[in-house]
């Protein structure tokens, strides 16, 4: 409640809580409204004619977060999951859609009515909490691709990463995957690059800019 309170009143209501026994006495406010919506990162754009919503999801979108896997095509389905790969069952569209804003962020870029919206872009971040960088990943509908969508999705996942404390992101991808590689590369950080197998590992850190 405290989390989905205007900030304005959420002090109150923890001061109050706390005092009923509803929380430990060490819990501090800030850790009890982790999970808050980050309406921030909210905006609407036109793609090609067409208003496209990008916004936090929220977990009434997990079913389609699951449409917009199953419509991809399987070469974009290896691009994003490294391997074919036919279903795609609740548990793991929920590691997508059931997020704290914080420590995992996934953005969708959706089209279409209010409520009845169709998921075209998905972007995600997940901390690694050991190294505290955050590891991205994105799937663009292929009739968005090359639109600059990815681009939108990336600069708001850098920019929620880096409000949230993480240190930088990082990307696998195939290294024959052009639009992954440039997409990182449109960060205004210094991008390292190396092998891992025959995977290309992207690595920026917040604190080296490109120029520098
Ligand atoms: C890779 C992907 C995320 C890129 O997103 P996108 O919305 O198409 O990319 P954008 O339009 O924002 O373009 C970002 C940059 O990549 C370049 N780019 C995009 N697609 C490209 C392609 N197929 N080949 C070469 N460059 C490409 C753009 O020119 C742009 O670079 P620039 O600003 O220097 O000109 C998207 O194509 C996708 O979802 N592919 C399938 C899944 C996948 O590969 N996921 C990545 C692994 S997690």
């Amino acid at each position: 409640m405290i989390s989905i309170a205007h900030p304005d009143f959420r002090e109150e209501l923890f001061f109050e809580a706390k005092k009923m026994g509803l929380f430990s006495a060490e819990r501090t406010l800030s850790e009890s409204i982790h999970g808050v919506y980050p309406l921030q990162l909210e905006e609407t754009i036109e793609i090609g004619g067409q208003k496209v919503t990008i916004r936090p999801a929220k977990p009434v979108d997990e079913r389609r977060i699951q449409e917009h896997f199953y419509n991809l095509d399987k070469d974009d389905v290896i691009a994003r999951f490294f391997h074919e790969k036919t279903t795609f069952v609740h548990d793991e569209i929920e590691g997508v859609s059931l997020i704290d804003y914080v420590k995992d962020l996934t953005m969708v870029a959706l089209v279409g009515e209010f409520g009845f919206g169709r998921v075209v872009g998905i972007g995600e971040y997940l901390l690694d909490p050991a190294s505290n960088m955050a590891e991205v990943a994105f799937s663009i509908s292929k009739e968005f691709q090359n639109k600059g969508l990815g681009k939108i999705l990336m600069k708001k996942l850098a920019a929620a990463a880096r409000e949230n404390g993480i240190a930088g992101l990082l990307a696998f991808t195939a290294p024959y995957n052009q639009g992954m590689i440039r997409l990182f590369k449109t960060l205004p950080y210094k991008t390292e690059t190396h092998f891992e197998g025959d995977m290309l590992t992207l690595k920026c850190r917040f604190d080296k800019p490109a120029s520098g």
